[in-house]
C-alpha cells in the first residue's frame, strides 16, 4: 500500500477526477478526508470508501470562501494535527466560451477565484501544517490549457497560474521535506461535460480531441487519479516543482 498511514486532504473530491482520486488514495491506504460543496456527493464516496473498508471522512466546504478554507483548516489541527498530503481538485471553467473581445471582471474575478485563489489558500494552510511535520506531498490540478487555450481566457489564465504558483511553492517548502506538483490533464470523460453539452455535442468533441492525440482516446479519471497518487507517494520523493502532463502526449 503506497500511502498506508498518511492522511490526505482532497478538495473537489465529489467530482470525476476527485471521486476516482479518493478512491484510490483510499485503497492504497490513506485515511482520506474529502471536502467539496457537493455535501450529498461526498457522503455517499464517504459511505462507499468505508464499505471497501476504507478510512474517509468528509467536509461541506466552499473553496473561494478563506473563511471556511481556514475552518477547515482549523478543524483538522484538532483532530489529528497532521495532514500528510493536499490534492487540490476543486476547480471548473465558470466561462469556457466567451469572444476575446467580451471578457468580463466578473467572470475574470469568478474563475481565479474558483481555480487559482482557492488553490493558493488551501496550499498555504496545508504549508502551515506540513512545514512543522516536515513532511509534505502537494499536487495541485493545473489543466494542459496552462499553456493557453481558445476561447477559455480566466480558465487558462487561472491554471497557467496554478503552473507558476506550484513552482514557486515547490522553491519555498523544499527545505521541509515538501514536494509540489502540479497535473495538467488534456480533456478527462467527466460526467458534468455530458450533462453540460449534450450527449451529441460530447461525443463529436470526444472524436475531435481523441483524433489529435497520439495514443487516440481521451483521459479517463483514473488515468488523472493515478498520476496523483504518484505523485503524493514517496515513489516521487524527489520530484517537485513539476507539471505533470497527462495527455496522451496532446501537445508534443
Ligand atoms: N475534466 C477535464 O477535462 C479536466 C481537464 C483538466 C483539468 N481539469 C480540472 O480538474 C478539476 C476537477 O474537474 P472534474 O473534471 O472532475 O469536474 P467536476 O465538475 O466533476 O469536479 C469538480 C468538483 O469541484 C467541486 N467544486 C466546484 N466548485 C467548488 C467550490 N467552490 N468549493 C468546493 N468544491 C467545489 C464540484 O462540486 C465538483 O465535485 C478541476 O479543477 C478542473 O479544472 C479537468
Amino acid at each position: 500500500m503506497r500511502l498506508h498511514g498518511k492522511t490526505a486532504l482532497i478538495t473537489g473530491a465529489a467530482g470525476g477526477i476527485g471521486r476516482a482520486t479518493a478512491l484510490i488514495f483510499a485503497d492504497e491506504g490513506a485515511e482520506v478526508i474529502l471536502a467539496d460543496t457537493d455535501t450529498a456527493g461526498c457522503d455517499a464516496l464517504c459511505a462507499e470508501i468505508r464499505d471497501r473498508g476504507g478510512r474517509a471522512s468528509w467536509f461541506g466546504v466552499d473553496v473561494t470562501s478563506e473563511e471556511m478554507v481556514s475552518a477547515l483548516f482549523a478543524s483538522l489541527r484538532e483532530q489529528s494535527g497532521r495532514l500528510d498530503i493536499l490534492v487540490t481538485i476543486a476547480g471548473g471553467d465558470l466561462d469556457p466560451f466567451s469572444p476575446a473581445d467580451g471578457i468580463s471582471s466578473d467572470m475574470i474575478d469568478r474563475n481565479l477565484a474558483l481555480n487559482l485563489r482557492s488553490c493558493m489558500i488551501c496550499c498555504r494552510e496545508a504549508a502551515r501544517l506540513m512545514k512543522s511535520q516536515e513532511y509534505g506531498r502537494i499536487v495541485t490540478m493545473s489543466s494542459l490549457v496552462y499553456r493557453g487555450a481558445q476561447g477559455q481566457f480566466s480558465y487558462a489564465a487561472a491554471k497557467g497560474g496554478i503552473a507558476a504558483f506550484t513552482r514557486s511553492l515547490a522553491m519555498s517548502l523544499g527545505t521541509f521535506n515538501i514536494t509540489v506538483n502540479a497535473l495538467a490533464p488534456s480533456l478527462v470523460d467527466v460526467p458534468v461535460f455530458r450533462k453540460t453539452l449534450g450527449q451529441e455535442r460530447w461525443d463529436a468533441l470526444v472524436r475531435e480531441s481523441a483524433s489529435r492525440y497520439p495514443l487516440k482516446r481521451i483521459a479517463h479519471p483514473i488515468d488523472v487519479a493515478r498520476a496523483a497518487l504518484f505523485l503524493a507517494s514517496d515513489d516521487a520523493a524527489f520530484i517537485t516543482g513539476q507539471i505533470l502532463e497527462i495527455s496522451g502526449g496532446a501537445r508534443l
